[in-house]
């Protein structure tokens, strides 16, 4: 195989959140989150786990910087508990929230780490959501004032800043499909919630950039690559819709196409939508939705084959029998070439001017063997094939500046509680016990050379 080497000043990182790793749910006048809340309902999280400890980041951050160091990583994607700096989601601000922040930063700057912030990956705090939260535009505006309170605090050392992580999932996935907090199921909240994160990105971006001279702002879209076995036109139709409903629902309107025709009208249909004016659209919110970004975040993990639903019902179905890829623990197929493709539809397409891959990474559960070690083969293979499309898609002339591996830390799988592992560095709940597994060793071998092979 051959040797391929990547740009001189590409930015090789690993991500987490702050959900997902930090624990001390109710230290330091740290406030309530939509998450703490539906973990501690019962039967929302598979295991009945909750992210009170998780990894506990929250104490161990200098240990955890450590590990990256080893790693060798050239920056690192984190994100902020909204309700830790701003425990009523607006108003009081904690400082000893935005101590800790602050302390991390300098930490990783120190240690020749860039971080790259996320402020927005899920934790809205409960007492937004006690007034109704992303369906309401007033969560919007929340989002500005906290987007500004952290801005002004570390806009001097942060310099990559991503408003939101992944609106379809705080759309959809946690309204309409309700697997993920506040867990609801209704069509119309989701549509409203969707708009009103995306409201909340292009309203914050110019406030960002002012508090942070310099700063390169973005947003991370998750996309999923929408495929059929068998290419009629119904399951064409299908396939088109599902990438309207996932994909373009959010890419549109970031990239100044307002919402996608074919989905307003297919929504519509189905009655999710007002048939004439879309009552949560105010005058001027595509336009505000549309602002300037200079880069895109990409999250990819996965393809979804589809075929059209037999009802008729025009919304795509899943087709399992053909979705004949090996598979992740998460039951997700392994696909690299969507990745390729993915990046040059988004630049060649969209004209994206710079994009970074913000997660990237797989679910396998190896944990340390009789040698103490964690053969984790599989995601060696995961991550090399997927290094090597983002590569070929550089070749073909994408500006990709950087790749995140989701995750540096076993975590909080979210719905999945602690049953899912996606770290380079195995967890052990029970003592903290950090462990660099085989694919943490290939990856800090990936970064020195940096070239994969
Ligand atoms: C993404 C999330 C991230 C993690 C991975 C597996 O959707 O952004 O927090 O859960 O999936």
């Amino acid at each position: 195989m051959t040797t391929l080497h990547f740009p001189t000043d590409f930015v090789w990182g690993a991500a987490t959140s702050a959900y997902q790793i930090e624990g001390a749910w109710q230290t330091d006048g740290k406030g309530e989150s939509i998450w703490d809340r539906f973990t501690h309902t019962p039967g929302k999280i598979i295991d009945g786990s909750t992210g009170d400890v998780a990894c506990d980041h929250y104490h161990r951050w200098q240990d955890d910087i450590a590990l990256m160091q080893a790693l060798g990583l050239r920056a690192y994607r984190f994100s902020i508990a909204w309700p830790r700096v701003l425990p009523q989601g607006v108003g009081a601000v904690n400082q000893s929230g935005i101590d800790f922040y602050s302390r991390l930063v300098d930490a990783l700057l120190a240690a020749g780490i860039t971080p790259f912030v996320t402020l927005y990956h899920w934790d809205l705090p409960q007492a937004l959501q006690e007034r109704g939260g992303w369906p309401q535009r007033a969560t919007a505006a929340a989002f500005v004032e906290y987007a500004d309170v952290i801005t002004r605090t570390l806009g001097d050392r942060v310099k990559h800043w991503i408003t939101i992580n992944e609106p379809w999932c705080v759309g959809f996935l946690s309204h309409q499909i309700g697997e993920h907090a506040p867990g609801w199921h209704d069509w119309r909240a989701g549509l409203a919630a969707s708009h009103h994160v995306l409201l909340a990105h292009g309203w914050a971006a110019p406030v960002i950039r002012r508090n942070s001279p310099g700063a390169e702002v973005g947003i991370t879209l998750n996309f999923t690559a929408a495929t059929t076995a068998t290419p009629t036109s119904e399951n064409l139709a299908a396939v088109r819709v599902y990438d309207g409903y996932f994909n373009r629902w959010f890419l549109d309107p970031v990239y100044g196409r307002h919402y996608p025709a074919d989905m307003v009208e297919a929504y519509r249909k189905a009655g999710f939508l007002p048939a004439h004016a879309i009552d949560f659209i105010v005058e001027g919110d595509m336009e505000a939705i549309a602002a300037h970004t200079d880069f895109l975040g990409v999250n990819y993990y996965t393809r979804a084959v589809l075929k059209a639903d037999a009802a008729g019902s025009g919304f795509p179905a899943d087709d399992p029998e053909h979705a004949t890829l090996p598979r992740t623990d998460m039951g997700w197929e392994i696909y690299p070439q969507g990745l390729y493709d993915l990046l040059g539809r988004l630049h060649f397409e969209y004209r994206v001017p710079k994009l970074y891959i913000t997660e990237n990474g797989a679910s396998f559960a190896d944990g340390p063997g009789a040698d103490g070690m964690v053969h984790d083969t599989r995601r060696i293979d995961y991550l090399r094939a997927h290094f090597r499309q983002a590569h070929a898609a550089l070749a073909a002339g994408v500006p990709l500046a950087g790749y995140f591996v989701w995750s540096l830390l076993d975590n909080f799988e979210w719905a999945k509680g602690y049953t899912e592992r996606f770290g380079l560095v195995w967890v052990d709940y029970t003592t903290q016990q950090r462990i660099f597994k085989d694919s943490a060793r290939w990856y800090r071998q990936v970064i020195a050379e940096n070239a994969v092979t």
